[in-house]
């Protein structure tokens, strides 16, 4: 069964956010630039389903366009999620059906504690707000496994944390609210050695306790891919699916970069 079927997807910046056009005046509304020009992605369920390619080749978009971020307009194609059109849905009413992002640049938030986001996105998720109590045993055993300090969740979102602390509590928000489609923007980078294995062995063992949720991770690097094994690897190059495998491309990657792909 498929999780995510995404067919001939188009996308663009949506006019509100070109810049380009606001500043220079070339570009005049809805003629901003394609950034998806048709992808086609096929993601089946309880997957580890990874993407790779160059700078600026479309992978945060296609993240953010799937979870539904309004920066990002689909002027042509399909989204499915379980089967069902998800296009015309807002982020929230996304998030409610189990889509979750992790963002490769996390924002700030100020005044607000990681204890009451999370508690309160729960509660917006299940219809019902989880009592102090109630979450902070929930809190307690998921932190356990990503050995963060004891005032961490007391700390406001993201406010003055270190590249790695930002990820750790994306990572807190992945295991509480457990979704059942995971999409991972670069958790791995900028994370030392240490970080990365706490972080990628928590991911695998809420997998393992969850062998339905789907992970889509995108990532530059090997490294994460060691401990979170990809079932399939697609390969985005200029908005494109340019190429599909199974985890041994990774090591061709590696090895020889993506022009090879890209002449071909
Ligand atoms: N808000 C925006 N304003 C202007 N251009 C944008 C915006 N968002 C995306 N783009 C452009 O769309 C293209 C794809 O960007 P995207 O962030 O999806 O790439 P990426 O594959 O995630 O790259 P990276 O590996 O560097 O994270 C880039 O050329 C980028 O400059
Ligand atoms: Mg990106």
């Amino acid at each position: 069964m498929k999780t995510l079927e995404i067919k001939n997807l188009h996308v663009k910046l949506n006019s509100k956010e070109d810049d380009a056009s606001r500043n220079f005046g070339v570009l005049s509304e809805g003629k901003s630039k394609e950034i998806l020009k048709g992808i086609n992605l096929n993601v089946e369920k309880g997957t580890i389903h990874a993407i790779m390619g160059p700078n600026g080749s479309g992978k945060s978009t296609l993240a953010n366009i799937i979870a539904g971020n309004p920066k990002y307009q689909v002027t042509k194609g399909e989204i499915l999620f379980e089967g069902k059109n998800i296009i015309n849905l807002k982020v929230n009413e996304r998030a409610k059906l189990g889509i979750f992002l992790s963002f490769q640049y996390p924002q700030e938030i100020e005044g607000v504690t990681i204890f009451n986001f999370l508690r309160t996105t729960l509660g917006e998720i299940n219809g019902r707000k989880p009592s102090i109590m109630e979450f902070k045993e929930l809190l307690e055993e998921k932190s356990k496994l990503l050995d963060n300090p004891e005032n961490f969740y007391e700390r406001y979102l993201n406010k003055g944390f270190s590249g790695g602390e930002k990820k750790k509590s994306e990572m807190l928000q992945l295991s509480i609210l457990n979704p059942k489609l995971a999409i991972l923007d670069e958790t791995d980078s900028g994370l030392d050695v240490d970080s990365l294995k706490i972080i990628a062995k928590g991911i695998k063992s809420l997998k393992e306790k969850n062998p339905e949720m789907t992970i889509l991770i995108i990532t530059h690097y090997k490294r994460i891919l060691e401990y979170l094994t990809p079932d399939k690897l697609s390969i985005v190059i200029k908005g494109r699916i340019a190429l599909e495998g199974n985890a041994e491309l990774v090591d061709s990657l590696e090895e020889k970069g993506y022009s090879w792909i890209e002449e071909d």
